[in-house]
């Protein structure tokens, strides 16, 4: 087989790392897309209603509409623990699938926030119903902020958990389908080897495993511009010995370049894991208390409006 069409096909070593990262393309980008667009366009354009409402006496939290959205809101936010529910408690197990309650979960806890902001008319009278509405935009803020950790540590939105030698496996499985197509040996994979062995190493301390994660970069651009270098002279001694046109080196080259990015963005993954990891774990300290903060201060606030 000529070495040009040799290129044309992923090899072996590829084969299994590309379905790998397909599948978790495919998962992401079904979970994006239009359905946020669309969602993100019906709460904002809700709010922006309520907004333009807000003097014309529509929306009152006391009476009529105001007061039955306030409860709306509350209902949708009791209803989303039915997601933490279903991955503790052994008799929910059979209850569907996770994933389709972890995305109602998202749903619900920005839908329940945004009616209750409709509910108090964009005012706020009362401390108790101050103190209930700052507590829900924390743990709904705080929601989003942990959905993006959430999905560094993941595969996918809603796919298995990463696991740091799987990983480390991959990323070495991107080295090794590097220059798979190009003859003689490679000098430039020792290199590799030695940067991603230091950068994928296991960390003993969050805050050696923080100042990797902000060097990496860094780190990751000069490799990459040295490597590519060596590719492309190789690429080149490769091109006289085949008398390759200028075009099939071009391609030739861009086809190297586009595995580099992919290694490079598999070890930077592996190596920034462990901060990701370790940061979900705080968040995940500080959700749950605020989140009973948001339960106690609106019982308070629903008590409150109806003694007072
Ligand atoms: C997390 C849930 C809720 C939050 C954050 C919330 C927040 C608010 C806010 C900001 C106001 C505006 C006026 C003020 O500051 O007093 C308000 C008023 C009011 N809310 Fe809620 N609310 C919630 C749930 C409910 C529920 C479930 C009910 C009814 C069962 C309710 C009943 C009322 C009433 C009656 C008022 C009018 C109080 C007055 O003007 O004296 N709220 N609420
Ligand atoms: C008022 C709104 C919300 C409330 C009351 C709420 C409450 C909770 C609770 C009680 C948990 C379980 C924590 C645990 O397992 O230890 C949780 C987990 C989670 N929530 Fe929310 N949440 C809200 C909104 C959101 C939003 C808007 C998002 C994202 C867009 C979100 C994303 C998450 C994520 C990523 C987890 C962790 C999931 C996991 O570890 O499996 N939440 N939330």
């Amino acid at each position: 087989m000529s070495l040009e069409l040799r290129s044309a096909q992923p090899s072996r070593a590829e084969a299994p790392l590309r379905a790998n990262t397909a599948r978790a393309n495919r998962r992401t980008k079904g979970d994006g897309g239009v359905a946020i667009t669309v969602f993100t366009t019906l709460v904002t354009g809700g709010l922006a209603w309520a907004w333009t409402q807000r003097e014309t006496g529509l929306i009152d939290p006391k009476t009529g509409w105001g007061y039955y959205i306030g409860i709306a809101g509350a209902v949708l936010m009791l209803a989303l623990i039915l997601y933490p529910m279903r991955k503790r408690m052994r008799s929910m197990r059979t209850w569907g699938n996770p994933a389709n309650w972890f995305r109602w979960h998202m749903v619900l806890g920005i839908l329940g926030p945004m009616l209750i902001i409709i509910h108090s008319n964009f005012r706020l009278a009362s401390t108790n119903a101050t103190v209930a509405l700052v507590a829900m935009l924390i743990v709904s803020g705080s929601g989003i902020a942990g959905r993006y950790l959430y999905g560094r540590i993941h595969r996918g939105l809603y796919g298995q958990k990463l696991e740091a030698r799987g990983m480390r496996e991959e990323a070495i499985g991107w080295r090794q389908a590097l220059g798979g197509d190009l003859g003689g040996s490679h000098p430039w994979m020792d290199i590799l080897s030695q940067f991603e062995s230091r950068a994928m190493a296991d960390m003993d301390t969050l805050f050696s495993a923080f100042g990797r994660a902000l060097t990496i970069n860094g780190r990751i651009s000069t490799c990459r511009r040295k490597v590519t270098r060596l590719i492309d002279a190789e690429i080149l001694i490769d091109a006289h010995a085949n008398g390759w046109s200028k075009a099939t080196v071009r391609k030739r080259q861009a086809e190297e370049r586009k595995k580099l990015k992919t290694y490079f963005a598999s070890v930077r993954n592996t190596a920034t894991l462990g901060v990701y990891e370790r940061l979900f774990s705080l968040w995940h300290v500080l959700h749950v208390p605020l989140f009973i903060l948001l339960v106690i201060t609106a019982i308070i606030h629903v008590v409150a409006v109806h003694l007072y």
